[in-house]
């Protein structure tokens, strides 16, 4: 592990990397942001959002946590969501899972992780929800791929279903929502194509909060 004395000296060089290509880039940053693209990941570290897009500071609106949920009681990600919507008026929102994450291994496995239970409770329920598809596939790695998968779909949906979005869908057509995975195995971003605003229709008459003002 790096010394916190390192994390400050490569600090420093980097501000010296940035200021020797642009003079003005920290009085640029300072002035505000407007990203067009909340991305929704998970805390893993091995997943670092900015990094594997090649994204610089101002860029991307991130919000992480663990296995990348989209909690309908969780008032980060709700906060996190109007901001997005309403005050940055982003065009994309994505929600990134990855293989091998440690959040939906442990909702496959049957163990008491205390506060992870009731967070990991909402992963048990993507496989509930698609428990046909996943119990015929035999093999536990590629079971354990596909969940991530549906999860990230599941997830998704969920965003469709908060209001902000809804209303904001309603009067602009956006926000576009992205179902990636990042494959640690091979360093590459994988675009799963979901039809979000298809797979939403099959489902609008459950979930639709009706005529927005
Ligand atoms: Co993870």
């Amino acid at each position: 592990m790096k010394q916190f004395e390192e994390i400050f000296r490569d600090n420093a060089s980097w501000v010296a990397a940035k200021l020797a290509h642009d003079p003005q880039y920290f009085d640029k940053l300072s002035r505000g942001q407007s990203p067009e693209i909340l991305y929704i990941g998970c805390a893993d570290s091995r997943v670092t959002a900015e990094d594997l897009m090649g994204a610089e500071p101002g860029e991307i609106f991130v919000h992480r946590n663990v296995a990348n949920l989209v909690v309908a009681t969780d008032n980060n990600i709700n906060a996190v969501v109007q901001y997005a919507v309403e005050q940055l008026a982003v065009k994309h929102i994505v929600i990134c899972g990855h293989y091998e994450c440690g959040g939906v291994k442990a909702s496959m496995q049957q163990s008491d992780l205390g506060q992870l239970n009731s967070w990991l409770q909402s992963i048990r329920d993507v496989y509930r929800i698609h428990r046909g598809e996943l119990d015929a596939i035999h093999e536990h790695r590629e079971r354990f791929d596909r969940l991530v998968e549906l999860n990230v779909l599941e997830q998704c949906l969920n965003i469709v279903k908060i209001d902000h979005v809804q209303r904001a869908w309603y009067r602009t057509g956006f926000p576009q929502i992205h179902g990636w995975v990042f494959d640690v195995r091979t360093g590459r971003l994988i675009d799963l194509e979901l039809k979000i605003e298809d797979e939403f229709e099959s489902i609008r008459k459950i979930y639709d909060l009706g005529p927005i003002d």
